[in-house]
């Protein structure tokens, strides 16, 4: 079902992108599932254990953080960061999307909101202490991805952490299908944008077959640094 929903997504997907529009698809593919999140592959309709491990790992606590979740599709990740004691913003592109969120979790204390991250609330600039972007950019095509790294780094606090998270691949080799692994190239646009890359992993995960992952820990300077 998940390989069949895949297929669907990017037929659906290489539709829209070959009129120049490179994310109208997402709320299409929202509608069409009608409520059933086998139709869209990416909804484990769990918390991402890349994600996990990594909070885990660095006892990351939130108590009086404010969190961002880029691309937040059905909401599990955010829904841990408030566990863990993050306040979260957490937003989609896809109207949908944002609605099933808040049915799911009717008794939430995350914000959730429609938003696009080529064109963020101005307010939202340089106001969050940790920002997690897992798997949105990856499913952009390549040309539009520079213009969504600037505006995701614009978005950090000072100090605050921006954690990525993504399929990775060498510069070497093809693409292939959405989604489209990144490149350290590619991230180094990150560093471009003024922030300092704390961590850089590379590894395959626990996924059946297991799956290249880059996931990349940046911070941006306090002022006294800047
Ligand atoms: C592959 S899904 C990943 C969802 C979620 N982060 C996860 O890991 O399950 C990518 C999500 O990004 C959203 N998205 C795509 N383009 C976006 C944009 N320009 N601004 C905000 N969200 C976007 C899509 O609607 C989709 O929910």
């Amino acid at each position: 079902m998940k390989e069949q929903a895949r297929a669907r997504a990017r037929q659906l997907a290489q539709k829209f992108i070959q009129h120049g529009d490179a994310t109208g698809w997402f709320e299409h593919l929202y509608t069409q599932a009608q409520g059933n999140e086998q139709a869209i592959h990416w909804a484990d309709m769990e918390v991402n254990p890349n994600l996990v491990g990594w909070l885990d790992r660095r006892n990351m606590q939130g108590k009086g953080k404010l969190a961002l979740v880029v691309g937040c599709g059905l909401s599990d990740d955010a829904e841990e960061l408030a566990r863990r004691g993050f306040e979260v913003v957490a937003f989609d592109i896809a109207p949908t999307a944002i609605v099933w969120c808040r049915q799911r979790f009717p008794q939430s204390p995350v914000e959730y909101m429609v938003a696009d991250v080529f064109d963020p609330p101005p307010a939202w600039r340089g106001s969050f202490d940790f920002v997690l972007e897992a798997y949105t950019l990856q499913v952009l095509p390549t040309d539009v991805r520079s213009k969504a790294i600037a505006s995701i780094a614009g978005l950090l606090a000072k100090e605050g952490t921006l954690l990525v998270i993504c399929r990775g691949c060498s510069a070497e080799e093809p693409q292939g299908n959405l989604p489209w692994p990144l490149t350290m190239e590619e991230l180094n646009l990150f560093k471009s944008t003024g922030l300092w890359q704390v961590h850089f992993e590379d590894y395959f995960d626990q996924e059946e077959p297991p799956v290249r992952r880059f996931r990349v820990e940046y911070q941006r300077a306090s002022s006294a640094e800047s």
